[in-house]
């Protein structure tokens, strides 16, 4: 039976603007989402019988359909019936290190890991754009996680425009464990509040979505300045969720004034926070500054860097 280990890295996002609905109920969204060193390796191994089966070392990950990665091999299945067929099932085994619903998309780099997994198990020979067009349809950040590094994101985060690689920019993260925020949720709550200001018109809406490509984060990427980036970091969805959840609040106001730290910002729709900055040395003087302002075990923290790659093939057996 042969046997794949992949390497799927988390995300951050350096930039996060809400800039409508759209006809299928999701928002029109403008990111720059950036890929990370923290990353769960997965294991996808070929079974001689008809099943998919999931194994997690983490307690709270889910092993059945509600687990993406579940969900993933599934799609596989359906969109590959004779292949599915003469391969048999499929194992996959999760080696949980990225925090669970931390706006990290560790759900989705894992299902992202079973997808390019299977196509190598089964000899499919996809290309990139027909893996991601499948990672769509599981979830609007499965593209992005596939291709991974520096990357532009707009439609509902599944249309991707690589930007150039950065990946010498260290970060620390911040999240509570027993903390999780609801994706839907926050965006939910974000439109009760300020929907009144979407851009409604079509013409408008990809205007404000291609504006993204010209905008300063972009500029700050090409030009590989890091403290401009750092600054230009920006996310709607803080405007929801540190109101009401004054614990990532306090981590953001901590890290604002750690030593060393060019910026702050939440990721994706939280809990975590995290940090940027110039050296491994800074960012872990900052881990610790951290810990020693909030000595709270429950609260995990990382040292990381951004990466320029996605799904990594680590071995094949
Ligand atoms: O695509 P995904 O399953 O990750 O999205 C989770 C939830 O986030 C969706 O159910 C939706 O409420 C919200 N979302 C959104 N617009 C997007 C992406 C996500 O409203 N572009």
């Amino acid at each position: 039976m042969r046997s794949y280990t992949l390497i799927a890295p988390a995300k951050i996002n350096l930039y996060l603007e809400i800039i409508g609905d759209r006809p299928d109920g999701y928002h029109e969204l403008a990111m720059i989402m950036q890929s990370i060193g923290l990353a769960d390796q997965i294991d996808v191994r070929s079974l001689s019988i008809d099943t998919i089966r999931v194994h997690c070392n983490h307690p709270q990950v889910p092993t059945d359909k509600r687990n993406l990665a579940y969900r993933a091999a599934e799609l596989m299945a359906t969109q590959f019936p004779d292949t599915f067929a003469k391969y048999g099932g499929v194992e996959i085994t999760i080696n949980k290190h990225i925090p669970v619903a931390a706006g990290l998309a560790g759900g989705s780099t894992n299902a992202a890991a079973v997808l390019v997994g299977i196509d190598l198990l089964w000899n499919l020979g996809l290309t990139q754009s027909e893996l991601e067009e499948l990672g769509a349809i599981l979830g609007s950040d499965v593209p992005f996680c596939i291709a991974g590094g520096t990357v532009i994101a707009t439609g509902r985060g599944e249309q991707l425009a690589p930007l150039p690689n950065l990946d010498n920019i260290y970060i620390v993260l911040a999240k509570y464990r027993s903390l999780e925020v609801s994706t839907a949720w926050a965006y939910n709550t974000y439109r009760q509040q300020f929907g009144s200001t979407y851009i409604r018109d079509s013409a408008s809406l990809t205007a404000r979505a291609n504006a993204v490509h010209s905008g300063s984060m972009v500029k700050a990427i090409a030009n590989k300045n890091v403290v401009d980036i750092a600054q230009k970091l920006h996310n709607d969805l803080e405007r929801v969720v540190l109101p009401e959840y004054p614990q990532v609040l306090q981590l953001r106001d901590v890290f604002a004034s750690a030593e060393g730290v060019l910026g702050t910002m939440m990721s994706g729709s939280g809990p975590t926070v995290f940090a940027l900055l110039e050296s491994q040395q800074q960012a872990e003087a900052v881990k610790q500054q951290v810990r020693t302002a909030i000595p709270d075990e429950d609260l995990e923290l990382f040292v990381t860097r951004t990466t320029t790659h996605g799904i990594k093939i680590a071995s094949s057996v």
